[in-house]
């Protein structure tokens, strides 16, 4: 095991926040873990769970013990009648593991390709792109309990999994409460991937691409390639300019709110959902609110899509997380005063 102390966690953020962290330890295993709850004065701090840091905002230094997840591994490990179950450590690359389960002719995750971020941290908020939502191919997954060192396994419905949300993003105030944030270590996560694998389509980028290029049914490679091709041109590359990701979830509304919003704004982006809500579109309420480009300090919205906050000022100047968040504030501020909803960030904010 690893630890180190008074750390810099610029490199290990996604947004590029300059923030430091007392005390910090990599976890390559469970035996580092709990040789962490071993040491007395360790066990004792409270633990925070870092994965790939794309999904989180720092507004200061992190007085929590830091257990930055490295745990390797990635393999297939059985099949069932329907799917093959394949494997990856907690620690893994998101979309490395996703181009290699392609190479092992396992398809099902490429409509999740080059989404930030590690294996691990993938259930805490289920992520989802082009129609595919993590829980749509989860498994199981194996976590450390940080209180009593205890290895469990969960499965789909223990993890509690909702529109960018988990049992891992919140905390349990007392026992027996929902939540198992700052409590499990993830270490590995399994997937369950179609045997009888078809191409979820649907997205309107994909359809276009399917229109442009003719082709009626694209393999997991061709829809793999569109989709990374489709996100670099749309979201920035954290490793050129920082930033979390969409930094909003899409709310939801009833019929009779969008049907009132769209009394006054026509044009705004709305699909009805299976359960007869409406969800909008985050980034075109934003935009309309006119934010894109906009800066509040260092912290500024992508010129390219409103959804996506980024750190303007780069390594040398880098936003302040108190910058980025007084301009999430302002950003909630005038969508609610425009269109009566508030909107909820997505990453966790620390
Ligand atoms: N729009 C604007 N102006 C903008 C941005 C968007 O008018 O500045 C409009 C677009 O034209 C489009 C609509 O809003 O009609 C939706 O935008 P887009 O498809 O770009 O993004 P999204 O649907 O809001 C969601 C996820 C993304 C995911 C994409 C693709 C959330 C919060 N975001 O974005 O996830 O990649 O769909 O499936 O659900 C993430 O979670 O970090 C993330 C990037």
């Amino acid at each position: 095991m690893f630890i180190e102390r008074n750390v810099s966690l610029q490199p290990l953020n996604s947004f590029g926040i300059a923030a430091r962290a007392a005390l910090l330890a990599r976890v390559r295993g469970e035996a580092d873990a709990r040789a962490v709850l071993a040491d007395a004065e360790m066990a004792a701090l409270p633990k925070f769970v870092l994965g790939g840091g794309s999904n989180i905002v720092l507004t200061g230094d992190v007085k929590h013990m830091v257990l930055k997840v490295e745990v390797p591994g990635r393999r297939v490990v059985g099949e069932t009648e329907r799917h093959h179950i394949v494997e990856a450590g907690a620690g893994e690359t998101w979309h490395d593991f996703v181009t290699w389960t392609l190479d092992q002719g396992l398809p099902g995750l490429e409509n999740l390709a080059l989404i930030p971020g590690t294996v691990g941290a993938s259930p805490v908020q289920n992520i989802g792109a082009y129609g595919v939502e993590l829980q749509d191919r989860f498994h199981e997954l194996d976590a450390i309990d940080l209180h009593t060192g205890e290895v469990f396994t969960l499965d789909a419905a223990q993890c509690g999994f909702g529109y960018r949300d988990s049992v891992f993003k919140h905390v349990a105030r007392q026992e027996g409460d929902f939540g198992l944030a700052g409590r499990a270590l993830i270490l590995r996560v399994r997937f369950a991937l179609p045997k009888a694998w078809q191409p979820v389509l649907g997205y309107l980028d994909i359809e276009r691409r399917m229109a442009e290029e003719g082709v009626a049914v694209p393999s997991a490679r061709q829809l793999y390639d569109w989709i990374v091709a489709i996100r670099r041109a749309k979201l920035p590359d954290p490793a050129v300019i920082g930033n979390a990701g969409s930094f909003f979830k899409n709310p939801t509304v009833t019929p009779e709110q969008c049907a009132d919003i769209i009394g006054r704004d026509p044009k705004v982006v709305h699909y009805p959902m299976p359960d007869g809500s409406v969800k909008l579109a985050a980034g075109w309420l934003i935009d309309a609110c006119g934010w894109r480009g906009k800066r509040v300090g260092n912290a500024g919205v992508y010129d390219k899509q409103a959804l996506v906050l980024v750190n303007a000022g780069g390594a040398q100047a880098p936003a302040t997380g108190g910058e980025v968040m007084t301009l999430a504030k302002a950003i909630q501020t005038s969508v609610y005063e425009r269109f009566g909803i508030r909107l909820e960030p997505e990453p966790m904010v620390v």
